[in-house]
C-alpha cells in the first residue's frame, strides 16, 4: 500500500501538499493581489510537475478572481488534474478559465442560488453543496468527499485565506515552498491568520529538503502531526 492509500484507510482523508510561490519575506502577492510572476519559469515548470502528480488543485475564489488561471498542467507532460474551488456565494464568472479543461467541482453551501447553481452546471461543473463551519465552507468535509471520490491526492494551490483554513485543520501533509528572492513588504501573506501567538505553538516541520532552482529555492517538508484541537476533535465526530 503506498502512502496516500494508507493515509485514506487510516482517516478517510486525502494527502494534501500545500504549494505556495512565494517572496523571500514570505508574500505570495502584492498588496494589491498581483502575483504574476514571483517565481522562475524552471520554478513553475516544477509546480507544473507537482500539479501533474496530484488528483485535484484546490483553490479558494479570491485566487479564480484574481488571477483567473487555467489550474492546468502545460509545462509538462501529464495529466490535467480535477480543479476544486470554493466559492460559497458561486460569485466566480462564468467566463473564467477554470471553466474549460479538467472537470471542475465548485463546492459551495446549501444556501447558494438555485439558478447560479444551475449556470454552473450547464457549465459542465459539478456543484458540492457543503456545510458552513465557522462561516466558511467546511474545508474538512471537502477534502473528505474529494477523498471519497477518488482523489485521493490533493494540491492546494491557495491563496492565503484557503491556505491558513487547511493549516488551521491540520490537513495539510506536505509543503512544498518555492522561494524567489524578492521581497514585497506589505503584501498578501503566504498564509492567512493562525491566531498563533506563542512561537511553542508554531506549526512545526520536518524531514525538510532544499533543492535550487535557478535562482529560487524549493523548500519541501512534512509538516509535523500536532495533537488534535478541541474544533478538529469536533469535526472529526461530524
Ligand atoms: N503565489 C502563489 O503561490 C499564489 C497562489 C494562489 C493565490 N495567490 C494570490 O493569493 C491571493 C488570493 O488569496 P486570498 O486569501 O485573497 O483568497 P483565497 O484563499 O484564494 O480564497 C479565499 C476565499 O475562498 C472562499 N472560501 C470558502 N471556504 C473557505 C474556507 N474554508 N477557507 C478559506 N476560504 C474559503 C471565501 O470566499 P467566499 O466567502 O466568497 O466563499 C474566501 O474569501 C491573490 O492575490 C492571488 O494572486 C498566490
Amino acid at each position: 500500500m503506498n502512502e496516500l492509500e494508507t493515509k485514506y484507510r487510516s482517516t478517510g482523508l486525502p494527502f494534501v501538499t500545500l504549494k505556495l510561490a512565494q517572496t523571500l519575506d514570505g508574500n505570495i502577492a502584492t498588496c494589491t493581489g498581483d502575483s504574476k510572476w514571483i517565481t522562475s519559469k524552471a520554478s513553475r515548470v516544477r509546480g507544473h510537475q507537482l500539479r501533474a502528480e496530484a488528483d485535484a488543485i484546490l483553490v479558494g475564489r479570491g485566487t479564480v478572481i484574481a488571477d483567473d488561471p487555467e489550474l492546468s498542467v502545460r509545462y509538462v507532460n501529464g495529466k490535467s488534474p480535477t480543479k476544486i474551488v470554493l466559492d460559497s456565494q458561486l460569485k466566480i464568472g462564468l467566463t473564467a478559465k477554470i471553466f474549460s479543461g479538467a472537470p471542475l467541482i465548485i463546492a459551495t453551501t446549501e444556501e447558494a442560488c438555485k439558478k447560479r447553481i444551475k449556470e454552473r452546471k450547464k457549465k459542465g461543473a459539478q456543484v458540492w453543496q457543503m456545510p458552513v463551519m465557522n462561516g466558511q465552507i467546511n474545508l474538512k468535509a471537502v477534502v473528505q468527499k474529494a477523498a471519497l471520490s477518488g482523489l485521493q491526492h490533493i494540491l492546494i494551490e491557495g491563496g492565503s485565506r484557503v491556505a491558513a483554513s487547511a493549516l488551521r485543520l491540520s490537513l495539510v501533509d506536505r509543503i512544498a515552498a518555492f522561494v524567489a528572492p524578492k521581497i514585497l513588504g506589505a503584501g498578501t501573506p503566504a498564509i492567512g491568520s493562525l491566531n498563533i501567538t506563542s512561537i511553542t505553538d508554531a506549526i512545526a516541520l520536518e524531514n525538510v529538503n532544499v533543492e535550487s532552482i535557478g535562482n529560487d529555492f524549493l523548500f519541501t517538508a512534512r509538516v509535523k502531526k500536532r495533537p488534535k484541537t478541541a474544533e478538529q476533535s469536533c469535526l472529526l465526530a461530524l
